[in-house]
C-alpha cells in the first residue's frame, strides 16, 4: 500500500522529459550554495548562540558543521545519482515509498517555509537597526511580536510578502545578481574579520563554557550542544545546491563540488567570524535575578536586556543585529552601519532561496499527485506556480510578524534535520538494494559517514528546545491526516500513473 515506490528509473526518465536546461557549472552551484547558505544564521543567531554557550559556541559552529558534512557527502551521493529536483522528497520516493517520501516532504515544509521566516525576521532586526542609525525609531508594537512586548514584527511581514510579489511575477534571482550578493556577504564577513580579530582579547574567551556541554541542568537547549542544534540553522541551504542539480552541467561532478565546497568556505568563513565577535567585546550570557539562564527569544530576557541597555550597556547576546552591533562596539560606527547595509541588501536573497525552494517542493509534490493540481497551476503570463507562491508567502509572513527568530530558526532545523536524517538512510538502504546501480559519486566510508550523520542529527535534534523538538512529531501527525484523506487516495504512483506523463 503505502510502501508504494516510484521507481528511480522513472523519476529520472520523467525528469529527462521535462528536459530543463543545464547550464550551471561548479562555480555558480558552489556560488548558490554559498548564497543560499549564509544570512540569518550567521548575522543574527550567533547572538542567540552566545546566550546558549557562551564562547563555547566556537564549538558549537564546529559540531554543526561536523554534521552538515556528513550529511553533505550522503547528499552528493543520492543526487548525483538522481539529478532532479525535489530534493530529500524524491530520493525517499524512490527508496522507502510514498508514505515517508510524503512525511519527508511535509517536514521539508519546516525546513524551507519556516526557515523563509526566520530570515525575514533576521532582516527585520538589520532593517530597524539601520532606521536607528538614521534617528529613525519605529514603536515595539510594530517592530516585535508579543515574545518581546510588541504586537507584529511588521517589516519582517513586509519582506516576506515582497519576496511572495517578486516569485510570483517570476523573479528568480539570476546566477549574477547571486554572485554579486554573495559578494556583498563574502566581503561584509571578511571586513568584520579583518577589523576583529586584531582587537581580540583572550580574557574575553573566560568563562568558555559558562552553561557547560548540555546546560549544566538548566533545561534542553543550552550549553554547546543546545547552541549547536540552534546554530544548525546557520549552515541550511548547502541542500539547495541537489535541488538545482536538474540544471546543473556534468551533475555528478559539479553537485559534490558544489555541496562540500559552499559547505567548507562557510564553515572558514564562520569559525573566523565566530572568534572576531567573542574575542572583540565577550559574549557571556545574561542572567535572571536568581542567575538562572535566560532564554533567547524569552519577554525575560527581553526585558533583562531593556534594563541592560537602559543602563547603558549591551551585550553581544542582546543584539539583534550581532555583526553590526559588534563593529560599532569596538569603534567602528560607520563600518558596523555597512555591514548593516550589506545584510539588509543581501539577506532578502535567502528568503527568495527558501521560499522558492518551498514552492518547488509543492511542485512537485502536486505533481506526483500527493497534493491538489490546482496548487500547481501556472500563471498564464507569469509562468510561475502562483497559488502555491501566495499561499507559502501568506503563512511565512503570518509566522515572521509573530514568533522570534531563534524559535523559528529552532522549528526548521527540526524538518531539516529529519531530512537529512533520511536522505542518509536512503543512502544506505540503496548500497543494500541496488548496489549495482552506477554512482557517479560514492560517500566514502559510507558505512561510517551514514550512520554518523544520522547519529548527529537525532542528537542535535534532541538537543533543541522542548518545544520546537514537539512540532516535527505534532507536524507530521497532521501530515499523516491529510496524506490518507487525500494523497493516499489521489496519488499518480497510486494510480498506476508511473511514468513520465507529467
Ligand atoms: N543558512 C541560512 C541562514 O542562515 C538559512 O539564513
Amino acid at each position: 500500500m503505502s510502501w508504494r515506490i516510484k521507481p528511480l528509473d522513472a523519476i529520472i526518465a520523467s525528469a529527462e522529459k521535462k528536459a530543463l536546461t543545464r547550464s550551471l557549472g561548479a562555480v555558480q552551484l558552489t556560488l548558490l550554495g554559498v548564497g543560499a547558505i549564509i544570512g540569518t544564521g550567521i548575522f543574527v543567531l550567533t547572538s542567540e548562540a552566545a546566550q546558549k554557550a557562551g564562547p563555547g559556541m566556537m564549538w558549537s559552529f564546529v559540531i554543526a558543521a561536523a554534521v552538515c558534512a556528513v550529511a553533505a557527502l550522503c547528499y552528493s551521493e543520492i543526487a548525483s545519482m538522481v539529478p532532479v529536483s525535489g530534493s530529500a522528497y524524491t530520493y525517499t520516493y524512490a527508496v522507502m515509498g510514498e508514505l515517508l517520501a510524503w512525511v519527508v516532504g511535509w517536514a521539508l515544509i519546516l525546513e524551507y517555509a519556516v526557515a523563509a521566516s526566520a530570515v525575514s525576521v533576521g532582516w527585520s532586526g538589520y532593517f530597524i537597526g539601520l532606521l536607528n542609525s538614521w534617528g529613525i525609531e519605529l514603536p515595539l508594537a510594530i517592530t516585535a511580536g508579543s515574545y518581546a512586548g510588541g504586537i507584529i514584527n511588521l517589516p519582517a511581514a513586509l519582506i516576506a510578502l515582497l519576496i511572495t510579489a517578486l516569485l510570483m511575477i517570476g523573479t528568480t534571482e539570476s546566477a549574477r545578481v547571486n554572485a554579486v550578493l554573495v559578494a556583498i556577504k563574502v566581503t561584509a564577513l571578511t571586513v568584520f574579520i579583518v577589523l576583529t580579530l586584531p582587537v581580540i582579547k583572550g580574557a574575553n574567551f573566560e568563562p568558555f563554557l559558562p552553561n557547560g556541554w548540555m546546560g549544566n541542568g538548566h533545561g534542553a537547549g543550552l550549553g554547546v550542544v543546545g547552541a549547536a542544534a540552534s546554530i544548525f540553522f546557520a549552515y541550511v541551504g548547502f541542500d539547495a545546491v541537489s535541488t538545482a542539480a536538474e540544471e546543473t552541467k556534468d551533475p555528478q561532478k559539479n553537485v559534490p563540488i558544489g555541496l562540500i565546497g559552499s559547505l567548507l568556505i562557510c564553515t572558514v568563513f564562520y569559525l573566523l567570524v565566530a572568534a572576531g565577535a567573542i574575542g572583540a567585546i565577550g559574549s557571556q550570557p545574561v542572567t535572571g535575578a536568581n542567575g538562572e539562564i535566560l532564554h533567547a527569544g524569552s519577554a525575560a530576557m527581553a526585558a533583562q536586556c531593556q534594563s541592560l541597555m537602559a543602563a547603558g550597556s549591551e551585550p553581544l547576546v542582546c543584539s539583534k543585529e550581532a555583526l553590526a552591533h559588534v563593529l560599532r562596539s569596538v569603534g567602528h560606527e560607520r563600518v558596523g552601519d555597512m555591514i548593516g547595509i550589506a545584510a539588509f541588501l543581501a539577506l532578502p536573497s535567502v528568503i527568495l532561496i527558501m521560499l522558492f525552494g518551498q514552492t518547488r517542493i509543492f511542485f512537485v509534490m502536486a505533481r506526483d499527485g500527493l497534493l491538489p493540481e490546482f496548487l500547481a497551476k501556472v500563471h498564464p503570463k507569469w509562468k510561475t506556480p502562483h497559488v502555491v507562491t501566495v499561499i507559502t508567502g501568506l503563512a511565512v509572513a503570518l509566522f515572521a510578524a509573530l514568533l522570534p527568530v531563534g524559535k523559528l530558526a529552532d522549528i526548521s532545523n527540526s524538518g531539516t534535520l529529519f531530512a537529512f536524517f533520511m536522505v542518509a538512510l536512503s543512502v544506505m538502504i540503496l548500497r543494500i538494494k541496488q548496489p549495482e546501480r552506477h554512482r557517479p559519486f560514492k560517500t566514502p566510508l559510507v558505512w561510517v559517514v551514514a550512520p554518523l550523520a544520522m547519529i548527529g542529527t537525532l542528537g542535535l535534534y534532541l538537543n533543541l528546545p522542548t518545544e520546537s523538538k514537539l512540532v516535527l512529531p505534532i507536524w507530521a501527525a497532521f501530515g499523516l491526516v491529510v496524506y490518507f484523506l487525500y494523497g493516499y487516495r489521489k496519488s499518480h504512483v497510486g494510480r498506476g500513473i508511473v511514468d513520465t506523463d507529467h
